[in-house]
């Protein structure tokens, strides 16, 4: 069998945090519309709940991804990786902002907009994520 190395725990921890962010933005948004037509109070308990969840997530994320471009060398990279990569941190900014704006927004544009481009935002991340993997 292959031995784990330290690029191994890197990608680990990175690929777990944000399956944490993306997969329990999935899983929550489809529990939501079901808890609220059996417990109309309970759907902020489990959006509180969730986010004592997601947001350290999201910080493994940050702290990992962070971890990623020192030890990849981005200058040894081409023009269409480092652009890639560019997207790839300015869509995790925009998801964490969209998330933030969800949670704290009072008003129902702000929960839905923010909710919504939290998501896809989220999801496009992963997708360039996965560019990056196999474009390295
Ligand atoms: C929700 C946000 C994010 C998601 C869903 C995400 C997801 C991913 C995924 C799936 C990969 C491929 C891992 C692999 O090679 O198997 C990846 C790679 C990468 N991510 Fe992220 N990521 C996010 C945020 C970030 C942030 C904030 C940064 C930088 C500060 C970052 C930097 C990188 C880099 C540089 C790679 C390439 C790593 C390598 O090939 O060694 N990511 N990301």
């Amino acid at each position: 069998m292959l031995s784990p190395t330290a690029d191994t725990i890197r990608l680990f921890l990175h690929v777990l945090a944000s399956s944490v962010w993306v997969g329990g933005q999935i899983v929550l948004g489809g529990l939501v519309p079901r808890l609220r037509a059996a417990f109309p109070e309970s759907t902020k308990v489990a959006a509180q709940a969730f986010g004592r969840i997601a947001w350290p997530a999201f910080v493994v994320v940050v702290a990992t991804g962070i971890w990623n471009i020192v030890d990849i060398g981005v200058s040894d990279t081409s023009t269409d990786y480092q652009v890639t990569i560019f997207v790839h941190v300015l869509l995790a900014a925009l998801t964490g902002v969209s998330a933030a704006v969800h949670s704290l927004g009072r008003s129902k544009l702000a929960l839905a907009l923010g909710g919504a481009l939290g998501l896809l935002t989220a999801l496009a991340a992963l997708f360039t994520g996965l560019l990056l993997q196999s474009g390295s």
